[in-house]
This record gives C-alpha cells, sequence and structure tokens, in this order.
C-alpha cells in the first residue's frame, strides 16, 4: 500500500488523510468562516517547524490563531480551564488540536467546556456524566502529530485531576472532530523513542479491540489490518524511518481507534496505573505490558490467536508464537522486557494491583480479571 495522493474517508468522520493533506487548514477555516480559532498544542510541538508553518501560512491567509501550549504530559482539570480561559479572552470560534495525544486530549476537553461550565468532571463518563453534554460545542479540527493513540478519531478525552492525578474520562459523540488532517509528513520526524511508544500503544489498540468480547465484525475488520500494517512498519518507522512507513503507522494507529469503539482489555489496565503512579508514557507502557497480558488471554482465545499469527505471517498459528512476536518486536525498537527497567519497584506492586482492579478498560477483556491476576501478571513482568 502506498500514499501518494490524498483520500478522503467518512468513517467514523471525514479523514482527510496523505502527504501535504495538513496544508488544505486555512482554505478550510476560511470556508467554514472559522478564522479566529484557538490552536490547542504541547510546547514541544510548538517550536517544530511543521507547526510554524502552518501557522505562518494561516497568517498569510489573514487567519489569526490565538495559541495555547501550556499543558502537562499526563493533562490535568487546569490545563483545560486556562485554554478556556484563553477560548473566551480572545473570542475564539473553532478549537484545532495539534500534536500528540495529550495536545488532543486537553483540545477536546477545551471543546466540551466552552459551552458546558459545570465542574469539568461532572461530566466524567464513568459517573454517567455524558448526560448533562447537550449544548452546542465550537467547531473541532484535529490534526495528529504522532501515530498512536488515534486520538484525532476518538470522541473522549482523559483529563487526571490535579491532586489526585485520578483520570477522568469525558465522552461524547459530540466531541468527534469534523475534520481530521492526518499528514503523515508531520510525523517525519518523531524520535525513535516516541515512534516505538506510541507505535506499541496502536499495536496494543488493535489487538485489544480484535480481542475485546463485545461483538463487533466491522471493527475487528479494521483491527485485523491495523495489526497487518503495524507489522509492516513498525520496525522501519523506529529504525529508518521513511514516508511509507510513517503513513502506515499514521493509518494503523486512527484505525485502532476506530476499532476500539469494541473495548480494550488487559493490557490498557496493567498500563493506566504506571502513567498514575509514575507517569510513564501512556505506550511505553502498554509496550511492556502487552506480551504479558496477551500470554493471560490465549486460554479461552485460542482461535482468535490463530487469526492473530496468521495477519503477522507467523509460522506458528497460535497465541505462544504471537506472544513470542511482541517480545521481538520490543527488543527491534528497544523497549525493555521488564517492567523494572522502566522504574517499577516491588513496593509499587500492591497499589498497581489495587488501580488496576478498579480501571476502566479490563472489563471488556474476553478473560474475566481478579486483582490477584492483576498482581500476578505485574511481578511476572517486573
Ligand atoms: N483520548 C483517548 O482515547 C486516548 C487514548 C489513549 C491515550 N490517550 C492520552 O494520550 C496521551 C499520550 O499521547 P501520545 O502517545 O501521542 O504522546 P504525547 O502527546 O505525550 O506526545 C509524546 C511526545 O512527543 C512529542 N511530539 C509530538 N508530535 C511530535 C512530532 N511530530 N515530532 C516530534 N515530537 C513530537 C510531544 O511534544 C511529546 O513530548 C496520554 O495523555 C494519554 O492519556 C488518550
Ligand atoms: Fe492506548
Amino acid at each position: 500500500m502506498t500514499f501518494n495522493q490524498i483520500y478522503q474517508y467518512n468513517f467514523p468522520t471525514t479523514i482527510r488523510f496523505g502527504p501535504g493533506s495538513s496544508k488544505e487548514l486555512g482554505d478550510y477555516l476560511l470556508k467554514n468562516g472559522l478564522a479566529k480559532p484557538l490552536i490547542v498544542t504541547d510546547a514541544t510541538v510548538a517550536q517544530l517547524d511543521f507547526f510554524k508553518e502552518i501557522i505562518a501560512d494561516l497568517k498569510k491567509k489573514k487567519i489569526s490563531a490565538e495559541i495555547f501550549s501550556d499543558i502537562h504530559k499526563n493533562p490535568v482539570k487546569s490545563d483545560v480551564y486556562k485554554g478556556t480561559d484563553s477560548y473566551d479572552a480572545t473570542a475564539r470560534n473553532a478549537v484545532i488540536g495539534i500534536g500528540g495525544g495529550a495536545a488532543l486530549d486537553v483540545a477536546r476537553a477545551i471543546v466540551l467546556r466552552v459551552n458546558h461550565r459545570e465542574d469539568l468532571f461532572k461530566y466524567d463518563d464513568l459517573t454517567g456524566g455524558e448526560v448533562y453534554i447537550t449544548n452546542d460545542v465550537p467547531h473541532f479540527i484535529t490534526i495528529p502529530t504522532t501515530a498512536g493513540t488515534g486520538s484525532e478519531v476518538g470522541r473522549s478525552a482523559v483529563i487526571a485531576d490535579d491532586e489526585t492525578h485520578q483520570k477522568k474520562i469525558l465522552f461524547s459523540p459530540r466531541l468527534l472532530a469534523k475534520i481530521v488532517y492526518a499528514d503523515p509528513l508531520l510525523t517525519m520526524e518523531l524520535p525513535p523513542f516516541i515512534t516505538a511508544a506510541t507505535g506499541m500503544d496502536a499495536l496494543t489498540h488493535n489487538m485489544e479491540a480484535y480481542l475485546a468480547k463485545t461483538p463487533h465484525p466491522l471493527c475487528e475488520g479494521i483491527a485485523l489490518e491495523g495489526i497487518s500494517i503495524i507489522s509492516q512498519a513498525l520496525t522501519k518507522a523506529v529504525n529508518s524511518p521513511d514516508q511509507e512507513s510513517r503513513s502506515k503507522m499514521l493509518i494503523a494507529s486512527l484505525m485502532g481507534a476506530v476499532a476500539f469503539q469494541k473495548g480494550l482489555g488487559v493490557v490498557h489496565s496493567l498500563a493506566h496505573p504506571l502513567s498514575s503512579l509514575l507517569d510513564t508514557h501512556h505506550g511505553l507502557a502498554n509496550a511492556v505490558n502487552i506480551p504479558y497480558g496477551m500470554q493471560f488471554n490465549i486460554e479461552g482465545c485460542e482461535h482468535k490467536f490463530k487469526r492473530v499469527a496468521r495477519t503477522l505471517e507467523l509460522k506458528e498459528e497460535n497465541g505462544e508464537a504471537v506472544v513470542k512476536y511482541l517480545f521481538d518486536l520490543n527488543s527491534k525498537i528497544n523497549i525493555p522486557h521488564k517492567l523494572r527497567d522502566i522504574g517499577v519497584k516491588q513496593g509499587h506492586i500492591e497499589t498497581l494491583a489495587d488501580l488496576a482492579i478498579a480501571d476502566f478498560a479490563h472489563p471488556n477483556n474476553p478473560k474475566p480479571l481478579t486483582r490477584e491476576d492483576f498482581k500476578h501478571l505485574y511481578l511476572k513482568a517486573l
């Protein structure tokens, strides 16, 4: 598969995919009367050349973009409040998220907050907050610059409490972007570590979505193809990136996020506590845990693992071969095999197990888990 032109896909929203697609942003804004956008990004992306070029192009078209980049790597509520203050103070009429999952989450939460002014966590999906999301929201556009979370096509934002670091989920179909500019050229300079960690997040989304117990063949088809594309591209994207490997990782990460409407599973529940407790990057936390989580899932899912193995073109078509593939893939992209190599200590295990059993992702895992199962998995990976 090669991407040498821009294609339009309309599932789940309008996606303009291909090299250079982000250059269409200015004309789109003008056509839709959106000449006063708030651009939400992070402080690193705000300094990159492609970002400066996007701003310069908007300026040329007389679009006055306000930039908000004061966000945390695992975003918190006060980031969202500050960004909304900026939206209000400068009388904006659209929100554009440009960045990785963190920036896109903050952008999406600002989109919610503009016309929903109760405490942000009143809208927490886990406590039924979606029912309060009833007002219109500003025009929302996303431009991903990492290939991992797929948040550009998502309808939820993960935002943590400033003090407790507990993660809340803001969810509503209203929070889906109106248009996504997915431009692989923006990901060309991603450093190897971020490429590896975000790429493994994308692989985890596709694998967990495929295995998740909710019946959803549409998402399963997407997930299997996502797994196949990542297997062709991730090692190259990390070690000797070219436009094709970057394009493949960007489309596969977007596919993972479409697929995980079906649900996630054990690996995300193992990973989330590492970010809450130790501030571990989300993708890295998934990457280290995925071989162990998949090993746990084999029993009872033999048929599905056979299909995953076939998709990966492995010699042995079974779950054990998939687990071995995952360890080998981590080695090739310089991801450690053990939790102790990413700062986890024996003393963390009990707290991690408490957080994991309370996590929202595992109820959709094909095999149910107890707190003991989580403890056992952490100890095995330690
Ligand atoms: N909403 C969802 O459904 C969902 C799902 C999973 C994760 N998340 C959230 O997403 C976040 C993780 O997102 P992520 O993995 O994209 O990481 P990220 O947004 O933290 O970005 C990783 C790093 O890469 C840098 N970066 C981004 N684009 C770059 C580029 N083109 N070139 C060079 N550097 C670049 C960033 O500045 C940052 O330092 C977490 O906060 C997590 O909670 C959200
Ligand atoms: Fe994820």
